[in-house]
């Protein structure tokens, strides 16, 4: 860890292999494991990966760069028939009847400070909720269409007014979904498999666009002083549209950090080339929100972010009972900043304004883990001892994995600061009994102890070239995962 800048080198199909610029070489491969090419050059280093966005970006990524755990929150009328929020186009109902629902819709039981208050034990440090989702309902109150909640339904209040003054009493930082080509209550608005379906949703898309999309955007902008705006779905945003959307943005709240959903999403995310990406910088887009649910084999871009659900579902879904449980949330949350990526874990409430009881428990949970173990992941970032060859991807309905059950154990590592050393964490998902083997640490370990350890006691352990081999009590002390914390100087 001689350089604790690191560059990220593509290594074909067996995934990212992260490697500290000044190494210089392979970390050590076990016996089994795929021969990972080392780069060649320094040009091959600085690929279109590590290219970096510019000061401005940078500076707004600060803290979106730290946090790497967000709740994601999808919360609209589309709760109450409880068939996730796709149902009205999936059942083609006619707007006026999906429309209605609005007027039963009066979730009496929301209390924005519980939400905040969930987020936070679940060690959270950012939300982004659904202030417009595919079905055209603001979820706040709108002055540019009356179809919102504060006009439409009994329960004529702002939730996201209560939720972003609670995010700022707690700390946490403030985001909002906004889908600004789809929408299938105002004419005009996108409509996808084979257009519109009711006569009501027929008009023009740069109307639409004029008229609701970009000046709802604005006014969310005005009043909630977002801290994120997280976009989706693009259908039809050409790069005019996504360039005239950015210059309001940007004129508006120039710290505000823009997702890469503005222009692309889908399959299409995975595969980027040079001019898309290119396109994206151009644009002023902060990081890349990879594809639903998955959690790439390699990164693309220097900041991403994977979205999760924490069923099968993103709305409320009353017959979705698949609950990912602490230890899954974990581990993925692990492999993802083992990615150098942001983890965005979604609750679909109910219509009465509760989060599943089921999603809260194993948030907590996990949370709980974060408390003791999150400095393995709160700032930190991918790892060169990282040995994961793939990471099944976790998609959706029939095309679901279930994410790699068998890593024994993944690392994050942070790099030396005035106030620490530099440190490896090994995030152990399989306990190896009272001995750890590791191979690939080229710097000198002066210190080994568990992050579960109040006192830190030092761990005995031993070290011969690249290799080290710790002494661990023979029961794991944490059954989701147990931190072994390496602290180095660099050779
Ligand atoms: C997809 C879906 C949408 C959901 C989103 C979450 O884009 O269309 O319903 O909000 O994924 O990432």
């Amino acid at each position: 860890m001689k350089n604790m800048i690191y560059k990220i080198s593509w290594v074909g199909v067996f995934g990212l292999l992260v490697i500290p610029a000044a190494m210089g070489g392979n970390p050590i491969l076990k016996e089994g494991e795929p021969d990972i090419k080392a780069p060649a050059t320094q040009a091959e280093l600085n690929g279109s990966i590590e290219k970096a966005g510019d000061a401005a970006c940078e500076e707004r990524m600060q803290w979106w760069r730290e946090a790497k755990y967000g709740m994601f929150i999808h919360w609209g009328l589309y709760a109450e028939p409880a068939r996730g929020e796709w149902v009205m186009i999936d059942e083609k109902w006619p707007v006026a009847d999906y429309a209605a629902l609005a007027k039963d819709f009066n979730p009496t039981e929301f209390d924005a400070a519980e939400w905040i208050r969930v987020a936070k034990e679940a060690g959270m440090k950012y939300i982004v909720i659904t202030a417009k989702h595919h079905d055209g309902f603001a979820m706040y109150e709108s002055e540019i269409s009356p179809y919102n909640i504060v006009d439409a339904t009994p329960y004529k209040k702002d939730p996201l007014k209560a939720l972003s003054e609670e995010c700022k009493k707690a700390g946490i930082k403030f985001g909002i979904y906004y889908s600004q080509a789809f929408d299938w209550y105002h004419p005009g608005g996108r409509v996808p498999r084979g257009g519109a379906w009711d006569p009501a949703q027929k008009g023009n898309f740069a109307s639409y666009f004029r008229d609701i999309s970009i000046p709802q955007v604005k006014e969310l902008i005005e009043r909630y002083d977002p801290a994120v705006i997280w976009f989706d779905m693009p259908s039809g945003m050409t790069d005019d549209y996504c360039g005239e959307m950015m210059t309001m943005v940007r004129g508006l709240n120039p710290d505000m950090i823009v997702n890469s959903r503005l222009k692309f999403s889908g399959p299409k995310t995975s595969v980027l080339n040079e001019k898309e990406l290119g396109l994206l910088r151009e644009l002023g887009v902060d990081y890349l929100t990879y594809r639903d649910r998955e959690i790439p084999e390699e990164a693309i871009w220097r900041d991403w972010e994977t979205c999760m659900t924490l069923n099968h579902s993103w709305g409320f879904t009353a017959d979705d009972h698949k609950w990912k449980d602490a230890k899954t949330i974990i581990l993925m949350l692990t492999r993802v900043v083992n990615m150098d990526g942001n983890f965005l874990l979604n609750f679909g409430p109910t219509a009465e304004g509760v989060l599943p009881a089921e999603a809260v428990n194993s948030v907590r949970e996990a949370g709980a883990w974060l408390s003791v173990n999150g400095e393995s992941i709160y700032g930190a970032r991918a790892s060169s001892l990282k040995k994961v060859k793939t990471f099944p991807a976790v998609k959706q309905g029939k095309r679901l994995v279930k994410p790699e059950p068998d890593v024994a154990w993944l690392a994050t590592e942070r790099p030396a600061s005035k106030q620490q050393p530099a440190k490896i964490y090994l995030n152990i998902f399989k306990w190896p009994g009272s001995q750890l083997e590791i191979e690939g640490v080229s710097d000198e370990v002066t210190k080994a102890y568990l992050l579960s350890d109040p006192e830190r006691k030092p761990l005995k352990f031993s070290q011969n070239g690249n290799s080290i081999s710790v002494d661990l009590p023979q029961v794991a002390p944490d059954p989701i995962a147990s931190v072994v914390c390496l602290e180095l100087v660099t050779r």
